[in-house]
């Protein structure tokens, strides 16, 4: 996770990856609750299930009881019934339980990331994100759902069991115990060497991941270089890499499991043959053999389980850290407890002595001093890295300056509550406009509760909706993850009807440079200046026509402002407007 200088870490109430998954625990406690109980009884019913079969050799065979055993056989097939109908309800609750977390875990991360600020994604790659909320969330959740509750069950039936079986023949029972340190110190053994294939496998699947991601995302950049053998080679390098390592650990593993698994028989065979030496002494009843073999089936299991927990827990906690870690980043654009709610707004935006920097140490825009009254249109140019969208994104409070205030009317972007702004201010940039879904869903994306009628006035409005009629499904049309299958105009046609839409006193529109189709040039200017009309705006746009309309034109150098005034006055002068002017011309 890249630490930055704002979204910073509050490490100081940080509390441990442990209780906070404890706490999300207790949040569910009732279906918790009522797994464990459903456990307890399962437990007791494999308790009592060699007890029948102990009365059976023991009492009813030496009594020849005939009549008895199919009173037997219905008995034991009842305790079977019962015994697999809680275990599906163990199965069930436990699951549920751990969905419940899951869930809460899920959305509380979602809805954090939701609210952090934009640095925050410049700064973490998609790849990350998405593996926090896919592979880690699942992997505490497979913590959850594992055997977890079961192990402070089995804890609780191996005392019970061995304080049983000390009881009934505590020679036999100390030959079942003295197999455990065995068994523990080759599990040590085995886990340390597994850590390491299981490390290595997470690693690799974790570039597997981001590979697709990246790759996927940039398709198109892939095709236009016509890279897709170099980067089918590359994925293919991976891929393998990552086979190797599941192999490697599936070796280890297939290894190790026979290994446990003789010591875990080791103490049934000396059960078996030493209990037996007793029964021929007439020391120990034939039923109480049974008994003993099936309880020392029934302790060995939870060595296996504990064996494979180890596995998930490790897992888990990788996972937890690193969602708790997001978790406990702070915003770094955060309200105010008691910010004001903007409802009326006269549209005047005035940055004051503006400094600013992304990083620490580092300053982007220089003293920016720029009084905009209401309804009127600024226009921002300079080259290239000017510090043109930064100013934009000021403006939206997408960063805060370290120096100096923006204010829309009176007001101080930071004593504004964030959803108030954002309702006054309409974007319009090139690169990630539109959403997954049909162009309605679009342009409602302005307005949420906006009819039909009140969508098509918009796409009307901005020069959209003769072409979305010829769409395949008009207005139901699905345009795909960035729109892939618009135009750049169309697609921005779209945005501006979906700010007409929405209806806010301030207009930021921030075109890429990219060429837009001449058929739809024309289009564009004409919907532009409909979203811009009556509002106050900043524009960086690359077209002549739009900027020499704007009622003041702010020329940027390095941050600076370097030049102010209309289209006229600038070319009269002669300066770096002008200049630039003349080249773009
Ligand atoms: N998220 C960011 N983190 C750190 N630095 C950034 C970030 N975004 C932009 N910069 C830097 O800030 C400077 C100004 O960038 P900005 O995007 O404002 O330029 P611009 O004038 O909009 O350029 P263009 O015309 O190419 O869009 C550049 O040097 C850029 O490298
Ligand atoms: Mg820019």
């Amino acid at each position: 996770m890249n630490n930055r200088q704002t979204d910073s870490l509050n490490l100081v109430e940080r509390k441990t990856s442990y209780q906070q998954l404890f706490e999300y625990g207790i949040r569910h406690k009732t279906p918790f609750m009522m797994a464990i109980m459903s456990a307890f009884i399962f437990a007791f019913l494999k308790f009592l299930i060699p007890q029948v079969s102990r009365y059976a050799i023991d009492v009813l065979i030496p009594q020849k009881q005939f009549q008895l055993l199919p009173l037997l056989a219905v008995g034991i097939l009842c305790f079977y019934v019962l015994f697999g109908l809680f275990n599906s309800l163990r199965v069930y609750l436990i699951n549920f339980f751990a969905q419940k977390v899951i869930n809460s875990i899920r959305t509380d991360l979602y809805n954090h990331i939701q609210n952090l600020s934009t640095g925050f994604f410049v700064h973490n790659r998609t790849g990350n994100l998405m593996s926090y909320l896919v592979r880690d969330v699942d992997a505490v959740g497979n913590l959850f759902s594992s055997h977890l509750a079961e192990l402070v069950i089995d804890i609780a039936s191996i005392l019970v069991l061995i304080v049983y079986m000390l009881t009934m023949d505590w020679q036999l029972a100390i030959l079942v115990i003295v197999t455990w340190p065995l068994i523990v110190y080759i599990m040590r053994l085995s886990k340390n060497k597994l850590e390491v294939a299981y490390r290595e496998l997470e690693t690799q699947a974790a570039e597997v991941s981001n590979i697709l991601q990246d790759t996927i995302s940039t398709i198109q950049a892939i095709k236009s270089f016509g890279n897709e053998k170099y980067e089918i080679d590359r994925f293919a390098e991976c891929s393998h890499n990552y086979m190797d390592s599941n192999l490697r650990a599936i070796r280890r593993w297939s290894l190790v499991s026979p290994i446990l698994n003789i010591l875990n028989n080791l103490s049934s065979i000396l059960v078996l043959v030493f209990g037996s030496w007793e029964v021929m002494l007439g020391r120990l009843t034939i039923g109480e053999l049974t008994t003993f073999l099936m309880y020392v089936n029934i302790i060995t299991k939870p060595f296996e389980r504990f064996n494979g927990l180890i596995d998930i827990i490790q897992k888990a906690m990788v996972g937890a850290e690193r969602i708790f870690e997001v978790l406990a980043l702070e915003p770094e654009i955060k309200e105010k407890e008691d910010a004001i709610n903007l409802k009326l707004v006269r549209g005047r935006l005035k940055f004051e002595g503006i400094e600013f920097g992304y990083e620490a140490n580092q300053t982007i825009i220089h003293s920016l001093n720029l009084d905009i009254q209401p309804g009127m249109k600024v226009a921002l140019v300079g080259s290239s890295g000017a510090g043109k969208s930064t100013i934009a994104k000021l403006a939206a409070r997408f960063y805060d300056p370290q120096k100096g205030r923006v204010l829309i009317d009176d007001y101080d972007l930071r004593d504004i509550s964030l959803k108030s702004l954002r309702e006054h201010i309409g974007i319009v940039s090139q690169e990630n406009l539109l959403l997954y879904g049909t162009v309605r869903d679009n342009i409602a994306y302005g307005k949420l509760d906006a009819s039909d009628e009140e969508i098509e006035a918009a796409a009307k409005a901005a020069y959209a909706h003769d072409f979305i009629m010829e769409l395949p499904n008009g207005y139901n049309s699905i345009i795909g993850e960035r729109g892939v299958k618009l135009s750049g105009g169309q697609k921005q046609r779209i945005a501006i009807a979906r700010v007409l839409l929405k209806n806010p006193e301030f207009v930021i529109l921030d075109e890429a440079t990219s060429a837009l189709d001449t058929e739809s040039e024309r289009m564009i200017q004409q919907s532009v200046a409909t979203m811009l009309e009556k509002r106050t705006s900043l524009i960086i746009a690359h077209r002549l026509s739009t900027i020499q309309n704007a009622d003041l034109i702010v020329v940027l150098e390095k941050g600076k402002v370097v030049e102010t005034g209309t289209h006229n006055d600038l070319i009269l002068a002669g300066g770096r407007y002008a200049s630039f002017t003349t080249v773009e011309c």
